[in-house]
């Protein structure tokens, strides 16, 4: 039994400087097609989803000036990749659960994420250095 449901990854973060530039990587190398765009002021980013088909979907985030924690993030690895986010049920009992096992945070309660979804991040200690998105299974 794991602390959290085996749910499907809803994407994969990507960090990059510039979203036009970078996409259009995307989308020759791997054909990948822009979805939703939108900038997302609470975490001062602004991100970009590209579909890949029959797959699953990338998010590429942009910082939208230096004090996002994305810029710092890009500052000190450079562009590359930033967390992945699976999908939960209920994100209030998933939070709960973590917490009750002593699984460190970075949000311990949900925050509002892209597209209206409610989502909260794990410190990238509780799963080996990768930074675990979780995100409400929109109802
Ligand atoms: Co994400």
């Amino acid at each position: 039994m794991s602390w959290l449901p085996p749910g499907p990854i809803d994407h994969v973060g990507i960090a990059v400087h510039e979203l036009d530039t970078a996409s259009a990587t995307y989308v020759d190398l791997l054909g990948a097609v822009r979805g939703h765009r939108e900038v997302v002021e609470g975490q001062g980013v602004e991100v970009l989803f590209l579909e890949l088909p029959g797959t699953t979907r990338l998010e590429l985030i942009a910082p939208l000036d230096d004090r996002s924690p994305v810029a710092r993030f890009l500052a000190k690895r450079g562009e590359g990749l930033h967390h992945i986010c699976v999908l939960v049920d209920d994100i209030a009992a998933a939070l709960a659960a973590l917490q009750e096992h002593e699984v460190p945070l970075v949000d311990a309660t949900a925050r509002p994420g892209a597209g209206g979804t409610r989502i909260a991040f794990l410190h990238p200690q509780a799963l080996g250095g990768v930074l675990l998105e979780l995100k409400e299974r929109p109802r």
